[in-house]
């Protein structure tokens, strides 16, 4: 989206950029409680703004246990306009990060009138009381599903985009409705963050992802077979023209995704219009290489069968991460194994 000369423009000034007062809504939950870490731990001051739907208050208490820093926190709903105006106010926030939604793909099958409430209606209310307090640097949670059903590979950000559930669709229609918003007036700043498969947790075991039930998602279920919670990993499908039959993703540890949003705010401070930017780390790897890295990291039986494929996967998926580098200055630095430690330590954690 940005020339050459304003990246350059952009590297001398990403030096300079100051501390920044940043309001994350949705700040107790898994990405959010993590970047909050990243950016206390770079010094700018954080509000964190969630519900308490899918996180814990206790969340708050150990944020400031690892940082040593208090991050004030209100429970609210980002559909509450006055309650997030009158935060955004008395917070004197100068930037807005938005992890707050729901984001379970089947779940948003089934009940997708949940998902355009919280995801897309939150999102235009949060728009509404930042335009009120003339808050206008916004960092949004994205995801590598705006993409669909790949093309072609690594994904970069000009790919196609489009959406297979509604749980997509809620990204894409906010990613429009932003872009929109930036064309409509030039103070907006706006950066769309895409991630792809976050995986792990904090090096302290005190910060990870809680899933509610079975886990959908593939690192917290290995974790709960690994406990003895579960039986065995199901493996969805090994005839995938993949190297080894089975689903290849782009898994990125949750701390790094955390400090890529650390990256991304000089950015955000120094330029205008909107933005969409990968954070992936360009590394495929597949499901059968993801259970024997946590068998071998951790040294503990994970057993597995193999099942029929799960209707709406893609074969792979991953990242061109080179936007995220040039542009950010930011890499993602820790490897599968750590991931893999990182969630059975976790994991061991919670009993
Ligand atoms: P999470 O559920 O752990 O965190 C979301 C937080 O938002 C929770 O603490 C929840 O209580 C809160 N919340 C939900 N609805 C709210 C509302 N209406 N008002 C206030 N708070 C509300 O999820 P996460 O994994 O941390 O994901 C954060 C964001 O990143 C989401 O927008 C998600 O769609 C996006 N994302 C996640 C992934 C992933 O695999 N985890 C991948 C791509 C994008
Ligand atoms: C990864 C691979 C499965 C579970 C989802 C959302 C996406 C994004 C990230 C938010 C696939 C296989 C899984 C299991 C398995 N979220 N698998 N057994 O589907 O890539 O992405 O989370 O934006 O929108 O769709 O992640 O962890 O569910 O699956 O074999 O028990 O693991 O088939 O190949 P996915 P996942």
């Amino acid at each position: 989206c940005i020339g050459v000369f304003e990246v350059v423009k952009f590297h001398t000034k990403r030096h300079r950029a100051s501390k920044m007062r940043v309001l994350l809504t949705g700040g107790t939950g898994y990405i959010g409680s993590h970047t909050a870490i990243a950016l206390l731990e770079q010094n700018h001051d954080v509000l964190l703004f969630d519900n308490l739907s899918n996180s814990q208050r206790h969340t708050v208490d150990r944020i400031r246990h690892i940082t040593g820093k208090q991050a004030p926190f209100v429970q609210g709903d980002i559909r509450n306009t006055d309650l997030l105006t009158q935060t955004l106010r008395d917070f004197q926030a100068d930037a807005v990060i938005h992890f707050a939604g729901l984001k379970a793909v089947g779940e948003s099958v089934e009940q997708p009138i949940a998902y355009y409430a919280n995801n897309v209606q939150g999102t235009i209310s949060l728009l509404q009381a930042m335009q009120q307090c003339c808050v206008y640097k916004l960092m949004f949670s994205s995801s590598a599903t705006v993409y669909g059903k790949p093309q072609y590979l690594p994904l970069d950000e000009a790919h196609p985009t489009s959406a297979t559930n509604p749980y997509g669709r809620t990204k894409l229609h906010i990613e429009e409705m932003l872009q929109d918003l930036a064309a409509s007036d030039a103070c907006w700043k706006i950066i769309c963050l895409r991630y792809f498969n976050p995986l792990g947790a904090h090096a302290s075991g005190l910060l990870g992802e809680r899933p509610n039930g079975i886990p959908n998602n593939l690192m917290p279920y290995i974790a709960q077979v690994a406990a003895g919670s579960l039986p065995f990993v199901q493996v969805f499908g090994n005839d995938y023209p993949t190297p080894d039959g089975t689903g290849v993703r782009d898994f990125i540890h949750v701390c790094d995704l955390a400090e890529g949003h650390a990256a991304a705010l000089p950015f955000l401070h120094a330029q205008n219009g909107w933005h969409a930017i990968n954070l992936g780390t360009g590394k495929g790897t597949s499901v059968l290489e993801l259970i024997k890295a946590f068998a071998e990291a951790n040294e503990i039986d994970v057993p597995y069968r193999i099942m029929p494929r799960r209707p709406g996967d893609v074969d792979a998926c991953f990242a061109s991460p080179a936007k995220a580098h040039n542009i950010l200055g930011w890499k993602a630095q820790r490897d599968i194994q750590e991931m893999c430690k990182s969630a059975w330590l976790w994991q061991t954690m919670q009993g």
